[in-house]
């Protein structure tokens, strides 16, 4: 039997203030009609001052761990994708295991921007199969409203706060992570960045883009990945049940679902109540269609995103 990662439960956490196109247009220059057209995003949630991607995290975690029925001390290994850490060090990890309670396992950050949830999956993943640990925390955790720039309407109206977590437990059997791929390309540095870091600029920085080149990338490197992990696990897009992608804008999910010829009714969308929560994205999709029933035990899914770096990646479930 082969040893593998299996989602023994998941979770999620939203900041309390919800946030609507309309009350966005009232501070700037946009509007719902254009936000909706362009990308599909209706809502985000903003972090409040008590709110920070730690506390986000530690609530998503907590989510999950109920749902997986063991105990916090069970847990050998935090993963933590974000972006936007509490502190620059320590890593925020650490900040949501002593939240829990846990007082020894292995805890660390990824940074991979929006991709983080995958890269965070991969790593893991590969800890478990080797036997370096047993039972993970991999969580993707994000305030992205802090390094927004509020007077650039082209950026500011597409992303949200939140956090997502799984619970990933060393199993012998079919279920479980079946392949995962991650990729990177750092030559396109400048069409996706935060224009400060502590070993540059002292700051904390802005989020810049060029949406329209990380669109036609997103498109290409997406289809691209979820073909070639799809290989790896000896599957096709038929055998897909659901497509849990990064959820950054509702019209690169319709065209990567359209390159792979899959049905839009198999891509779960959550872009249009949360916006694009980078790291966060991917699990707190998942765990809306886990809660909501769509996903079910034996689906075969379909992980998947890209985001500044670049960096992408894709995982093929057995859920
Ligand atoms: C950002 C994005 C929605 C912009 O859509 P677009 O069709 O490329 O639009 P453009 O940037 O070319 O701008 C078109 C016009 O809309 C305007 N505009 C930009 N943001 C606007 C807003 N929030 N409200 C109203 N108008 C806006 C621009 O000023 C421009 O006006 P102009 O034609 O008078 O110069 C789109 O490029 C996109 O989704 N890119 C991918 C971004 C992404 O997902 N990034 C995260 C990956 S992890």
């Amino acid at each position: 039997m082969t040893r593998r990662s299996v989602i023994a439960g998941t979770g999620s956490a939203l900041p309390a203030r919800r946030v609507s196109n309309a009350e966005l247009a009232q501070s700037v220059d946009t509007s719902d009609e254009w936000i909706v057209e362009r990308t599909g995003i209706r809502f985000r949630h903003i972090a409040g001052p008590d709110e920070t991607t730690g506390t986000l995290a530690t609530d998503a975690a907590k989510a999950a761990i109920a749902s997986a029925g063991i105990a916090a001390e069970n847990i050998d290994l935090i993963v933590l994708a974000t972006a936007t850490p509490d502190q620059t060090f320590p890593a925020t990890a650490t900040r949501v295991q002593a939240a829990l309670g846990i007082d020894d396992c292995v805890a660390f950050d990824v940074a991979a921007v929006c991709s983080g949830f995958l890269y965070a999956l991969h790593v893991a993943d590969s800890m478990l199969s080797s036997g370096a640990a047993n039972r993970a925390l991999v969580i993707g955790a994000e305030t992205f409203s802090r390094i927004l720039d509020w007077e650039d309407r082209a950026t500011c109206v597409l992303f949200g706060d939140g956090a997502g977590a799984v619970v990933l437990e060393a199993r012998e059997g079919e279920a479980g992570i079946l392949a995962s791929r991650l990729h990177a390309d750092g030559r396109h540095n400048e069409l996706l960045y935060v224009d400060g870091g502590p070993s540059t600029t002292g700051t904390v920085g802005k989020l810049r883009m060029r949406g329209r080149e990380v669109f036609r990338h997103a498109v290409t490197n997406l289809s691209a990945v979820m073909r070639e992990t799809l290989d790896m696990a000896g599957l096709s897009s038929g055998d897909v049940d659901w497509v849990v992608p990064h959820q950054a804008n509702a019209r690169i999910l319709d065209a990567t679902a359209r390159k792979l010829e899959l049905e839009g009714e198999r891509v779960i969308v959550t872009v249009d109540q949360h916006a694009n929560t980078s790291a966060a994205s991917v699990p707190l999709a998942l765990d809306v269609a886990v809660r909501d029933g769509r996903i079910q035990r034996g689906n075969i899914l379909v992980l998947e995103a890209m985001g500044g770096g670049f960096t992408w990646g894709a995982a093929v479930v057995r859920y």
